[in-house]
Order: C-alpha cells, then sequence, then structure tokens
C-alpha cells in the first residue's frame, strides 16, 4: 500500500526549501528535534552460551568472564532483516502516535541488510506503506551506524520539517561464520527505532557528535564480497565470505577511548556535565568495555544501561534497542539527561544527547 497525501505534501516543502542544491529557506528551519517514538524488537529464540559451546570450543566461563554475555537471540529461519526492521519501527510509531503517512524520510543503519542491492530501507518503506519519501541505509558503519543516523536525520529536519524514521537492525548471525570462536559467540540479532521529528515529542535530541579514524579500518573488518575481493567458488568454499576479522585488543581500547571522548564532547556541547547525566546508554559490545567506559566518565555502575549479558551485540541495533528497553524499564522519567555513545568498525564513533 502506498499513500500520497502526507508524505507528498512533506516532499513539496522539501523541494521549496533546498534539498536539490537550492538554498534554504529561513522560515522552514526548526531548532528543535524532537524524539516522538520508541521502538525494539528481538527475536524469540535464544542461544546460550552452553548452545555455543556445542558448536565450537569455547566454554560459558570463557564467554562471561571475557565479555559478560549469557546468552542472545538469533532470528527465526522465516526471518530476515526487513521483519525485524519493521517491527521495531512499527512500534516507535505506534509510540508516536503516528502513521506511515506521517513519515517523511528513513534511514536504517546496517550492515545486514535484507539483499545486497538494493537497500533495506527501500524494502522498509513498502512493507510499512510509507508514501514514496527519501529512504536510504547507512550501510558498513558498524555499530556506530544508528547515532549516525540520528545526526543525518537532525540536520535533515532542521533542512526541511519532517519526520524521520531512524532503524538501527542487525541480523549479524546468518552473515558471519558459526565455527570462528574467536567472533560467533559475541554477537546477536535485533532491532531499534526511533521517530524523530519538528514537533515537541517524548524528549529532544539536544546535540550529536561524530567521528571517523579510517586508519583504523583493517582492525574489524568482513573484506570478503567487496570489488576488491570479490565473492567466488572458491571464497564460498573457504567460508572467507563470512571471516570477520577482528584485532580484539586493539578494537577494545579504541573503543574504550572513542566513546568516553565522545560522551564528554556531546556533554561540552551542550553545556552540561557528567554529574547531570540520569542514564548512559553505550553501544553493547563486551560488559568489560562498558564498565571501562563508566569508570573513565565516573559514573556510578546503576548510570549506565546494560543488557549485553541476554542480547550479546546486536550492532547497530544496541542503542536504540537499549533506549527502548530502558524507557520500558521505567528507568527513564521526565527531565532526564541521557547520553548514547557508540563506536564502529571505520573506525566510527558517536555520541547524542537526548533531553526528557
Ligand atoms: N572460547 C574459548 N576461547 C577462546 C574463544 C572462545 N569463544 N575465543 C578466543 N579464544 C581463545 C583464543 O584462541 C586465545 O587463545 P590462545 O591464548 O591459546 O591463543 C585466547 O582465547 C585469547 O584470550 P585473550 O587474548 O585473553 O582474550 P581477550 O581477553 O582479549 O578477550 C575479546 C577477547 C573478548 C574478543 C576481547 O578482546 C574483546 O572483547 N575485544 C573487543 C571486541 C569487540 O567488542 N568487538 C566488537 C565487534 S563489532 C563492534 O561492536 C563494533
Amino acid at each position: 500500500m502506498t499513500t500520497a497525501s502526507g508524505p507528498d505534501s512533506v516532499i513539496a516543502v522539501t523541494t521549496g526549501t533546498g534539498v536539490g542544491g537550492r538554498l534554504r529557506s529561513p522560515e522552514a528551519e526548526t531548532e528543535m528535534t524532537g524524539v516522538l517514538g520508541f521502538g525494539g524488537y528481538v527475536p524469540d529464540r535464544v542461544m546460550t552460551n552452553a548452545d555455543w559451546a556445542e558448536v565450537v570450543d569455547t566454554t560459558d566461563e570463557w564467554i562471561t568472564t571475557r565479555t559478560g554475555i549469557k546468552e542472545r537471540r538469533f532470528a527465526a529461519d522465516d526471518e530476515a532483516t526487513l521483519d525485524l526492521a519493521a517491527h521495531a519501527a512499527e512500534r516507535a510509531m505506534q509510540d508516536a502516535g503516528i502513521g506511515p503517512a506521517d513519515i517523511g524520510e528513513i534511514i536504517v543503519a546496517t550492515d545486514t541488510p535484507e539483499v545486497y542491492t538494493p537497500d533495506t530501507a527501500s524494502f522498509l518503506q513498502h512493507r510499512l506503506g510509507c508514501g514514496n519519501v527519501p529512504a536510504y541505509d547507512l550501510g558498513g558503519s558498524g555499530c556506530a551506524g544508528f547515532v549516525q543516523g540520528l545526526d543525518v536525520a537532525r540536520a535533515r529536519i532542521a533542512f526541511a520539517p519532517r519526520n524521520v524514521l531512524v532503524v538501527g537492525v542487525e541480523l549479524i548471525s546468518r552473515l558471519i561464520s558459526w565455527k570462528e570462536r574467536e567472533t560467533c559467540v559475541l554477537f546477536g540479532d535485533g532491532a531499534g527505532a526511533v521517530v524523530l521529528g519538528p514537533d515537541a515529542g517524548h524528549a529532544e535530541l539536544l546535540d550529536v557528535v561524530a567521528g571517523t579514524d579510517g586508519s583504523m579500518t583493517g582492525i574489524l573488518t568482513l573484506s570478503t564480497g567487496g570489488t576488491r575481493d570479490p565473492f567466488t567458488i572458491e571464497t564460498a568454499k573457504s567460508g572467507a565470505h563470512q571471516h570477520l576479522e577482528m584485532n580484539g585488543r586493539e578494537v577494545f581500547k579504541q573503543a574504550v577511548t572513542r566513546m568516553s571522548a565522545a560522551v564528554l564532547e556531546v556533554l561540552d556541547r551542550v553545556d552540561r556535565s557528567v554529574a547531570d547525566v540520569a542514564l548512559v546508554v553505550p553501544h553493547q559490545a563486551n560488559k568489560r568495555i562498558i564498565d571501562a567506559v563508566t569508570r573513565r566518565l565516573g559514573v556510578d555502575d546503576g548510570v549506565t544501561f546494560v543488557n549485553v549479558d541476554y542480547f550479546g551485540n546486536t550492532g547497530s541495533a544496541s542503542v536504540p534497542l537499549g533506549l527502548w528497553q530502558a524507557r520500558e524499564q521505567g528507568r527513564v522519567a521526565n527531565g532526564d539527561l541521557v547520553i548514547l555513545t557508540a563506536f564502529g568498525a571505520g573506525f566510527h564513533w558517536a555520541a547524542a544527547a537526548i533531553q526528557f
């Protein structure tokens, strides 16, 4: 189903205010980026550490002490990335009290798309029944993709007011090797979403910071399948297309340094301090990374949100999933300042400040 009225009127505004190279109209600019709705979804199937110990040479003790992960969710055989994304998006729209015709743009952050091309956002636009609005993926941005998406969305809203659906989704279990114990035990599947818009909602997105160090592309990469090293029958036989190369210790170090610094930077930009923060929702890669960031920031353990123990690392879904859960669990009240922070392959990092 494709509806025309709402989104088309948004496109009319967009065209008139400068997207496509024209100058911006000052009247169209807005200072406010509201967070109108939150959504999240994880599949039902639970994969415990004991389950993994039957597949690769590992133990619950090794995984728990090194990562804090006890279990993670894996998609059902008949689920794919779009299904996860659609569930989270529908919950976010419901929370915002809006329908698909009210969505003016869609951004999907994922490294595990529905198909190779076109992007998952195109499938999602159709599945949700949104109008023919701009929709695109932030692909390959690793686990930082969702927070980067918030940065893009708020700029688009400031440029021409519209509601932007931002989704972080991963179905990692289907695309990486189940034979490599160094990486396979770390990940889980899931999706999270928010609707941002120019109106006051449940909260206001105050600011976002983001950065990239491209000299670090080699510390976390799935390099087979692109133009540098195309997918062939040999790669399929060797399993190279599923081999996630990871320098675990370097990733660990970069993650702690970059996430902590990004939090301080975004706080500085909104004129607030660590003492003002009610909740930090960091990317959930590893409990030891989260603990190190907590210590570095000097906040109490209870201020940092953790779900890596039962969801594992859900990539670009982890921050919006955590944010949705924190709100569902009553961990966020009106007046609270919430900080999101993430890192990902690239090497990318980002942080956002949200005022409830
Ligand atoms: N079970 C049992 N043993 C294992 C497993 C496993 N699943 N995986 C690796 N090992 C073994 C290795 O073979 C190695 O054995 P060896 O010493 O005989 O050679 C040993 O464990 C490695 O142990 P450590 O070096 O002590 O492991 P470390 O404490 O560095 O922990 C880990 C490894 C968990 C990967 C850690 O480095 C880490 O968390 N790094 C960050 C990685 C991360 O978060 N990646 C995120 C991915 S994407 C993203 O979120 C952006």
